[in-house]
């Protein structure tokens, strides 16, 4: 019998002895199974199961739209192509801000249907009750401050948050409460670098930056923009790892060359 391929599965206490040992967190988004086989495969330590698929699946303007229940059908898909990778759940705007019954009620919806570990919510003071009820249940929090997309109408822009006192302050205590709370990690997106260091150095739990420098504890991005499948999008955070984009159009301009002049399929292709 072939020897059973060895791995050790990533929980929320893995990520704390990481940032103890000084080592990075990397972390990705995915939103079916395909994709998250390869992530997982490939050594990824936390795939995110982001409301960001509003945007590149689903093809909205913004992260609001989405539902419960189309969350709950990409991450219960992206669940069954993972063996090792933590795999943290969005939870969607309008599905946990009512009261702290509602995020219970959502975050049971999640585990049970999806197989998940972790669920992740944007905000701070306001969802502290919401947070503390969910860890009570047993089930790992993720924080998520800065540039929180399902608040994008009251910002009005998605331009770097917290470059005023007055809002890094606020973040630098709603950190410390979401950590007081229970939450096993926080993530920071669009802040400048030297308030996330600030943040990942005054807390025990891992930072996780986008477009939030070098200093925090891991980094995540959305895989369409790290693989450059949206090639529209290019903000200076971005490391473009694929031109994904262009390389499919080459391959299905390709396929289309070859059926019009009766190239594909030929005789080794056909039964
Ligand atoms: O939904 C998402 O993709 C996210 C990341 C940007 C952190 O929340």
């Amino acid at each position: 019998m072939p020897a059973k391929k060895e791995f050790k599965k990533v929980t929320t206490h893995s990520l704390q002895m990481m940032k103890a040992n000084k080592e990075k967190i990397s972390m990705i988004t995915a939103y079916d199974f395909s994709f998250a086989k390869i992530f997982d495969g490939a050594g990824i330590d936390v795939i995110l199961v982001g409301d960001s698929a509003s945007n590149v699946m689903a093809g909205h303007e913004t992260t609001l739209p989405i539902t419960l229940d189309q969350m709950i059908y990409h991450a219960s898909s992206v669940i069954r192509g993972v063996n090792r990778s933590l795999v943290v759940v969005d939870l969607p705007f309008g599905s946990y801000q009512s009261n702290s019954n509602e995020a219970l009620i959502s975050t049971f919806r999640i585990m049970k249907e999806t197989g998940a570990h972790a669920i992740k919510l944007e905000g701070g003071e306001e969802v502290l009750e919401s947070v503390k009820k969910i860890i009570a249940a047993g089930v790992p929090v993720m924080g998520h401050l800065g540039l929180t997309p399902q608040s994008i109408y009251k910002f009005g822009t998605y331009t770097v948050r917290a470059k005023e006192e007055a809002e890094a302050e606020k973040l630098k205590k709603d950190a410390r409460l979401l950590e007081e709370a229970g939450c096993f990690a926080i993530v920071l997106e669009k802040i400048p670098a030297l308030l996330a260091r600030e943040v990942a150095l005054q807390l025990s739990i891992p930072v996780i930056g986008i477009g939030a420098g070098r200093y925090c504890d891991g980094q995540v991005l959305v895989m369409h923009d790290l693989l450059g499948i949206n090639n529209e999008f290019k903000p200076r955070f971005l490391r473009q790892y694929l031109s994904l984009h262009d390389e499919v159009t080459k391959a299905v301009q390709s396929y289309i060359k070859d059926v019009k002049s009766l190239d594909f399929p030929s005789e080794q292709e056909q039964y």
